[in-house]
């Protein structure tokens, strides 16, 4: 296949990943939680909004450089938290980790990633960002806090939308564990998927690499759903999140944020930031889409704190249309994703490069040098 030539849009890539990595690993990344009603509308939602096209304005010298967290970026996108990213492609978060800061992006591990924080801090030598869950296990949480200082970490992201995991029909039914259990129908599938296969034989992280080994009296950790129903903590409210901030004692952004009155309760705690995310669809299904979310978030603490937004952003288009909004930062999960699946570092490098030209090109057409001059004027609602 010409790669240059086919693989030209998110979608694209998406259609190659699918091809590449073994069903269930795919499943995982495209689907929603129950009807997955909410997982279409961010996708949907956003493209409701509609450019001013403009003319004869002086667009040369244009520029997507902009600041995250203070650091400059060559646009306003991170790489958001994707637990299993290493199960799309052996190794996918060292990958993943290397094509973000190779394009000048912030890159956020999960802490149910595959990858551990050290292996990602070794092969990339660049701070990167990381999510934590909360778990009850405070030491354990104090212990993975501290490692991830000692990794060199620029930013901690507290998810906060998945104390209780949405239900995913696609994982029940495909039997989703890590690594996959060797079942004659999985067997059956892998068989398509020498590539996948042939990197997973290689490599030596084929389970959760910052949980196994690490906390105490675990005895499975191959599957996810059972891991979160056990571990996390149900009582998480904001004291926790006190807790965390004194702990870390770093830059703190809190993730999963829909509602105005907890947007301002996030500013209160002192947080740096927030992620306006309904985790891609992927939790409460029937909840608003992130971005019709995201106006009165940002009436509401727009001025005072960094406001970033994700789920459904599939194209340069979608990174104006956040950013048009109020958004500071958007953040792409499945997007890149879909990138690793497809073809490793150079299919997050391509999506990078996609999502950029796009977000510059809609830049030129609509009249605009630079990521400030996005303002809310420069998009429509569709009738
Ligand atoms: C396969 C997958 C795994 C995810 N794992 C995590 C995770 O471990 N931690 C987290 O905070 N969010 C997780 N998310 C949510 C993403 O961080 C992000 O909010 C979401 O993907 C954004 O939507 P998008 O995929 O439409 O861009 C995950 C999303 C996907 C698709």
């Amino acid at each position: 296949m010409n790669i240059d030539r086919n693989i030209t849009a998110i979608e694209d890539l998406r259609v190659l990943a699918r091809r590449r990595v073994p069903r269930m690993f795919y499943d995982y990344v495209d689907c929603g939680s129950w009807s997955e009603a909410t997982y279409r509308a961010n996708s949907s939602d956003l493209s409701n909004w509609e450019f001013r096209q403009r003319v004869a304005v002086n667009i040369e010298g244009r520029s997507t450089a902009a600041t995250l967290l203070g650091g400059p970026v060559t646009m306003p996108l991170a790489l958001s938290p994707a637990g299993l990213a290493g199960m799309q492609c052996a190794d996918g978060e060292i990958f993943a980790a290397r094509a973000a800061l190779a394009f000048g992006v912030p890159f956020t591990l999960s802490t149910m990633s595959v990858c551990s924080i050290e292996d990602v801090a070794e092969a990339t030598r660049r701070p990167f960002w990381f999510q934590l869950y909360m778990m009850k296990d405070r030491t354990f949480m104090g212990d993975l806090i501290d490692r991830a200082k000692a990794a060199g970490c620029s930013a901690l992201v507290l998810t906060l939308d998945l104390q209780v995991q949405g239900q995913r029909h696609k994982d029940i039914k495909n039997g989703l564990s890590t690594p996959p259990r060797l079942t004659l129908a999985n067997m059956v599938n892998l068989l398509t998927k020498p590539r996948w296969c042939w990197g997973m034989l290689r490599t030596k992280r084929r389970t959760f690499g910052n949980i196994v080994g690490h906390a105490p009296d675990i005895d499975d950790t191959s599957s996810m759903a059972l891991w979160v129903s056990e571990q996390f903590d149900q009582a998480l409210d904001w004291d926790a999140v006190d807790w965390v901030k004194a702990r870390w004692g770093g830059k703190l952004i809190l993730k999963g944020i829909m509602d105005p009155e907890d947007a301002r309760r996030a500013m209160a705690s002192g947080a740096d930031a927030i992620v306006v995310s309904n985790h891609g669809g992927r939790q409460l299904d029937g909840a608003p889409s992130s971005i019709r979310a995201l106006p009165a978030i940002i009436d509401a603490v727009g001025s005072h704190l960094e406001v970033h937004f994700d789920s459904g952003v599939r194209s340069g288009q979608d990174v104006f249309r956040a950013l048009a909004l109020g958004a500071r930062g958007v953040h792409i999960g499945r997007a890149y994703m879909y990138g690793l699946g497809a073809l490793g570092e150079d299919g997050v490098a391509r999506c990078l490069r996609i999502i950029n030209k796009e977000l510059d090109l809609t830049m030129a057409l609509c009249g605009v040098r630079t990521i400030e001059e996005i303002t809310r004027d420069t998009i429509i609602p569709r009738n």
